[in-house]
């Protein structure tokens, strides 16, 4: 047990996705496992662990924004030998092309700062996913037929962003599409040499103020966990 995570030594697979939200991962966890059994239940954050296709997958809430990533993420590598750290989650698509429905793996996180910033002072370091990940992603995501978007995202701090010009700023340089999580996660996966991805489907539209509708998300949040799981184990 770690002071977040229940589970015993040996309950954590090596391969975890993390979706923000705890009950995404017992949805995810009863949809696409068999035989999972929560192995998390501290402060509601649910972690589950379970076979797909043969292969052994926790998957564990994350909580929303970099502080709380940060926590599940540095016990899952370090007390629980996680190995590949997928984060499954939903974007606000900063792009045209980028449309709701559509799936974006994030290359690079851009953050105006993370948990990790101790360490880098003055230094912006650039965040990036597992190469391999990524290309298996888009494969399977090809593969599906999924609309997919490979490139940088915006790890933001904010869910309700006060700065308009920050915003356009990133529309601006081709930033695909903001989140809350991905930067420190792909900063950790690299401290402690592990393979991190985030596969994210866009829920709403920045520019346009789409947002999809609550009957279409458990679909399209779908898609995302296939592409994960088949990325994680190519
Ligand atoms: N901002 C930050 N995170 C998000 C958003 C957003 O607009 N949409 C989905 N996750």
């Amino acid at each position: 047990m770690t002071v977040h995570i229940g589970a015993k030594p040996g309950d954590i697979a090596e391969t975890v996705l993390m979706p923000g939200d705890p009950y995404r991962a017992k949805w995810a966890a009863e949809t696409f496992l068999t035989d999972a059994v929560c192995t998390n239940e501290v402060r509601g954050m649910l972690g589950f662990t379970g076979m797909w296709n043969g292969n052994r997958v926790t998957i564990q809430g994350s909580g929303m924004g970099m502080p709380s990533m940060s926590i599940y993420a540095n016990e899952l590598i370090k007390d629980y030998n996680a190995q590949t750290l997928i984060r499954i989650g939903s974007c606000g698509a900063m792009q045209d092309e980028t449309k709701v429905r559509d799936v974006v793996l994030a290359m690079t996180a851009c953050s105006s700062g993370t948990p990790s910033d101790t360490i880098f002072k003055e230094v912006n370091y650039a965040p990036v996913c597992d190469f391999g990940l990524l290309q298996a992603a888009h494969a399977a995501a090809h593969k599906r037929g999924t609309r997919t978007h490979v490139g940088s995202i915006y790890s933001s701090d904010t869910f309700y962003a006060e700065r308009n010009d920050l915003t356009e700023q990133m529309i601006r340089h081709g930033v695909l599409a903001v989140e809350m999580e991905a930067a420190e996660l792909y900063i950790l996966a690299a401290r402690y040499k592990r393979r991190a991805l985030a596969v994210m489907t866009v829920s709403d539209h920045i520019i346009t103020g789409e947002a999809l509708p609550s009957d279409q998300r458990e679909r399209s949040f779908g898609d995302m966990v296939e592409i994960a799981l088949e990325a994680a184990f190519t």
